[in-house]
């Protein structure tokens, strides 16, 4: 490795956390969400070691993530989270996926695929985004039905405000059993992350879980009803150090003066790698276990970072997601500071960052 730039990730607490996951949803099973290179953790390895660790299957959100588990040897069952068009149908049944429908002329082409597909037929109980409306299950059953090669293995629906909104959930729920009632289908699933630990009513045959598995919690509320474990680190190092006196403007747009004589040390991560921009007034780096504000702007491939009076040598590790001596930077923390998510946050980290497993 050339540049001194990497995550870490953890696989030990990728087992803690489905162990934890899959003993909270028991009886259910527990489909491990590995969707976005697992969530920029790494798909494979994470799928291996969820499956290792407990997990029943794994779930994608494209044909291509599916493939890709495939051939690096994962033979547990693969759930596709959306359709593909209807000339991927071919694809699905290449690689063995199990498909997502909730299009008339989807069935159709996993049909004339000639394989036989055991297929979760998605309905949309008010995520609005893919799924059935409840209008047009029947349809769609029948044209299930109608297929020989197709066989109805699971009605499913997804949350849009587990996190956030109880009644709003309730609601998806209701609606849920009511479509289903009239097909008692073999299989249901509803949960994600905050659907399981939140509402125990909704763990019904499977959970589909992603965030929880690298450690993540979708709410506040969450936090205190599972224990789970941040599986990764974002380590880089100092490559140059600087000193400035009080008033210099380091980086592009010069939008930050330093108020002392300051060092200043640069390392090499940038916006291109994940590290977002929106970051530039608002993060900060751990070096020897304290923790220092950005000096400037956030570029494509660097930071800058105020140490201050402090003393740092090219070589000495920066953390900027994790633990350092005492100190910790949370990917909620980077959220907060950015205006998003810690999903996106940690799916971000870009493939130019190699992933270390540990
Ligand atoms: C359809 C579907 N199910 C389950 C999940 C997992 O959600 P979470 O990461 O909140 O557990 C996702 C993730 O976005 C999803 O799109």
């Amino acid at each position: 490795m050339v540049r001194p730039t990497y995550a870490e990730i953890d696989l030990g607490s990728i087992a803690h956390n489905v162990t934890a996951l899959k003993e909270l949803v028991d009886p259910s099973q527990l489909c491990t969400v590995v969707k976005a290179d697992a969530y920029g953790h790494g798909d494979v390895p994470v799928a291996n070691a969820a499956l290792d660790a407990g997990a029943d299957l794994v779930a994608v959100a494209l044909v291509e993530e599916g493939a890709r588990l495939r051939e690096a040897g994962v033979d547990a069952p693969i759930l596709l989270l959306s359709e593909p068009g209807p000339e991927a149908a071919f694809d699905v049944a290449e690689w063995d996926l199990t498909p997502t429908v909730y299009t008339v002329p989807f069935v159709e082409a996993l049909a004339a695929t000639g394989k036989r597909h055991h297929v979760h037929l998605k309905v949309d109980t008010g995520m609005h985004r893919v799924g059935a409306s409840p209008d047009r299950v029947e349809a769609l059953f029948s044209a299930l039905r109608a297929q020989p090669g197709l066989s109805l293995a699971a009605f499913w629906t997804h949350f849009s405000v587990a996190d956030e909104d109880p009644v709003y959930t309730k609601g998806q729920i209701d609606l849920f059993d009511q479509i289903v009632s009239a097909y008692d289908p073999p299989v249901t699933h509803l949960a994600n992350t905050a659907g399981a630990v939140l509402f125990p009513e909704a763990r019904r045959d499977m959970c589909r879980i992603g965030l929880g598995t690298y450690g993540l919690h979708p709410c506040p509320e969450t936090a205190g009803l599972i224990d789970l474990r941040p599986a990764m680190r974002l380590v880089t190092h100092v490559t140059h150090v600087q000193r400035l006196p009080a008033g210099e403007r380091p980086s592009y747009g010069r939008v930050r003066a330093l108020e002392v004589d300051s060092h200043v040390v640069t390392a090499p991560v940038g916006y291109a790698d994940g590290f977002t921009r929106a970051l530039t007034r608002t993060g900060s780096a751990l070096i020897g276990g304290r923790r220092y504000p950005l000096a400037g702007m956030v570029t494509m491939d660097q930071i800058v970072i105020d140490v201050g009076a402090d003393e740092h040598g090219v070589g000495d590790e920066i953390v900027l997601i994790g633990a350092q001596g005492d100190e910790e930077i949370t990917a909620d923390e980077w959220a907060e500071q950015s205006g998003t998510i810690s999903y996106e946050v940690v799916s971000s980290i870009g493939p130019r960052i190699p992933r270390r497993y540990t």
